[in-house]
């Protein structure tokens, strides 16, 4: 019986020491040293080997990333539960960058950057927090402690989910029918969905107008639920006043890219949040120990929904 970890070597380093420490009979295979694939039982991934039909005895697919949009599902057999990670160090990272980029966007930050470079000091009126409504597009694991720590400064806050969800403090709207209603009060809209077939493209002109005018959009999700060209005619137009984008489709995105040119976007390479590389380890080793004595894992992916 062994694990396999398949994603950055340097990271794969740390966790095979937390093993060799917390589980020595558990061997630890860093990929492509698979040894006897026979005996892998469990796989630690940012995306699994091609051919899985070599590994018959694998009982868990661990995602070491919050999201499994970068594994293929389809190729993964039925009965192979993958769980995605859940973990303290993603959800304090997240929960920073999502108060740093209201905080931005609230209190104008791309505008007066752009204004004092260009040799300007122009002002504008203060806005106060309690009339800049906030609201985050998924109300999960990562969502709730942003939301959590965004209370601190006073924003109106809401919040929209697929299923009926309760957060105090939280005005809770659900499914499609509820997103017009939310969209018109996010005067800061921050995108914490995963990426699934429902969510892809949803950052686009048709919510985008749905927004109150002037509004500000940060994404830390996925590059794949903004559609680039409608952010950046929103923008020119007025419609939205800025972006905060810590993800794009490509990433990164090309030199000559508009997102990187435009005055009204901030840009960050994927760096919203990361897996603490011990931390991730022994959410994973905790998990095994779930799963070996027959208690339900953490984060098991429901693969109809596809989060
Ligand atoms: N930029 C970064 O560094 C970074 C780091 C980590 C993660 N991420 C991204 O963040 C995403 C969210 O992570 P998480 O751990 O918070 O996920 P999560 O716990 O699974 O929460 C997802 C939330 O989105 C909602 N949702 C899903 N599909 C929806 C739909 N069609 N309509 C409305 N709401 C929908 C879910 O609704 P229900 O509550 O009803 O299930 C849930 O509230 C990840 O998938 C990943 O892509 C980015």
């Amino acid at each position: 019986m062994a694990i396999l970890y398949k994603s950055e070597a340097r990271r794969g380093a740390e966790w095979a020491r937390v093993f060799a420490e917390k589980r020595p009979d558990l061997p630890f295979r860093l990929w492509p040293e698979t040894g006897d694939p026979t005996a892998i039982r469990y796989m630690a991934v940012w995306v699994p080997p091609d051919d899985l039909a070599a590994f018959p005895n694998l009982e868990v697919l661990f995602s070491i990333g919050a999201g499994v949009d970068q594994l293929d599902l389809s190729r993964v057999p039925d009965h192979l539960p993958v769980v995605r990670m859940i973990e303290p160090a993603l959800a304090s990272g997240m929960a920073e960058y999502v108060v740093w980029s209201v905080l931005s966007l609230h209190r104008r930050m791309p505008f007066y950057l752009r204004e004092t470079r260009g040799g300007g000091w122009g002002q504008q009126p203060l806005r106060e927090a309690e009339s800049c409504r906030v609201g985050v597009m998924g109300l999960g694991v990562l969502a709730q402690p942003a939301l959590e720590r965004l209370a601190a400064f006073g924003y109106p806050l809401s919040g929209w989910s697929r299923s009926r969800r309760t957060v105090p403090g939280v005005t809770c709207y659900a499914g499609a029918a509820e997103l017009p209603a939310f969209l018109a009060g996010c005067d800061v809209l921050v995108c914490l969905l995963p990426l699934t077939e429902e969510t892809r493209g949803m950052l686009n002109a048709d919510l985008f107008a749905q927004l109150p005018q002037g509004a500000g959009v940060v994404n830390a999700a996925r590059g794949g639920h903004l559609v680039q060209a409608d952010l950046i005619a929103a923008l020119d137009a007025g419609r939205l006043s800025a972006a905060i984008l810590d993800v794009t489709d490509p990433e990164p995105p090309p030199g000559g890219d508009a997102l990187r040119a435009h005055p009204q976007v901030w840009l960050t390479p994927h760096i919203a949040s990361m897996t603490g590389w011990r931390s991730a380890a022994e959410v994973v080793l905790a998990n095994i120990a779930r799963h070996e004595s027959g208690r339900p894992m953490d984060g098991v992916v429901d693969r109809a929904r596809g989060y």
